[in-house]
């Protein structure tokens, strides 16, 4: 049975779940592949229809693991790849998109971001993407670890486009953008994508989010899902390779914290009183 899973709207309407599949470190090992592509068409089928990937993950082999999992339904998802910085000149865009889209075996993608700022001019990368989207190659073009002043500059060059999306680290342990950018992307009406929403699964097995999760008879990567899905405007994407975990991943939707379970973890993870400059992995 699909899970009733709080959903995120972008600007100009679309609807995503906020709890997406993220694919770092899949496609780098033959053997694990079908497993893989097995995971992400469990998400798919309990609703976790948004999936993340990128050209750099195992060097497009993520994206071939992908291109396998939505094979025959590729409708039913929303796709969201990256150019890498050293490709996104204008012409390198539009060529790396080409690529991507082969290796996902479809003619779209939904949503294409800019991996993290290189040298290339932001004008003609955003020229790139505009390109591609007249080409009905993507449906939409974001960024990804853009703080509060790199987004800032973005839209004084993209105007009067504008990016649907910026995906940065955010979780528990990573919360530097509570102090800024997560309230004015809030207000600006940009989602955020959490990437490493279980910090690498370095959250897993901490004791106050075991503690927490025994109250809800939850585990602590479902706590730690359900912290971010109190985030108006956030989508977090949690990679598994382990069907079994998808599906305890996706639950996560079910859990309603406390405002004392929200205190506790306030305690365990403060949020920042200064700016910090965005972290990245
Ligand atoms: N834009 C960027 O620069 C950027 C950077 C990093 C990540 N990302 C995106 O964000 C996605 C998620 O981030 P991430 O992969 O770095 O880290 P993550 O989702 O925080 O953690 C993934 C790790 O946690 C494990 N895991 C997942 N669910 C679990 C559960 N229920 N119990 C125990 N362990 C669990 C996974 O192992 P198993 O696979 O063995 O289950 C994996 O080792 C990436 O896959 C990628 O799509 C984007």
């Amino acid at each position: 049975m699909k899970a009733e899973l709080p959903a995120v709207t972008f600007p100009g309407g679309r609807q995503v779940p906020a709890l997406g599949l993220g694919t770092w470190h899949m496609g780098e090992g033959d053997a694990s592949m079908a497993e893989e592509a097995n995971s992400l068409r469990t998400g798919i089928d309990l609703g976790m229809t948004l999936i993340d990937t990128a050209e750099m993950y195992a060097d497009g082999g993520a994206e071939t693991v992908v291109g396998e999992a939505i094979r025959g339904q590729r409708d039913a998802v929303y796709l969201v790849s990256k150019v890498l910085p050293y490709n996104a000149s204008r012409s390198g865009t539009i060529a790396a998109c080409e690529a991507s889209l082969k290796r996902l075996g479809t003619d779209h993608i939904d949503l294409y971001l800019l991996h993290w700022r290189g040298s290339h001019p932001l004008a003609e990368t955003v020229d790139a993407f505009e390109t591609l989207k007249a080409q009905g190659k993507i449906g939409a073009w974001g960024v990804s670890n853009f703080d509060q002043d790199d987004m800032v500059e973005l839209l004084d060059v993209a105007e009067p486009a504008r990016p649907l999306a910026n995906q940065v680290l955010y979780n528990l342990a990573r919360r530097g953008i509570e102090y800024d950018l997560l309230r004015w992307s809030q207000v600006q009406g940009v989602p955020i994508m959490a990437y490493s929403p279980l910090d690498e699964g370095r959250l897993v097995g901490h004791p106050v989010l075991n503690e927490i999760g025994r109250i809800h008879k939850a585990s602590s990567a479902q706590i730690a899902l359900a912290f971010l899905l109190t985030r108006p405007g956030v989508i977090a994407i949690p990679k598994s390779g382990s069907p079994d975990r998808v599906r305890e991943n996706v639950r996560a939707a079910e859990i309603r914290l406390t405002s004392e379970d929200l205190r506790l973890l306030d305690e365990a993870f403060p949020p920042p009183t200064r700016k910090r400059p965005l972290e990245m992995i």
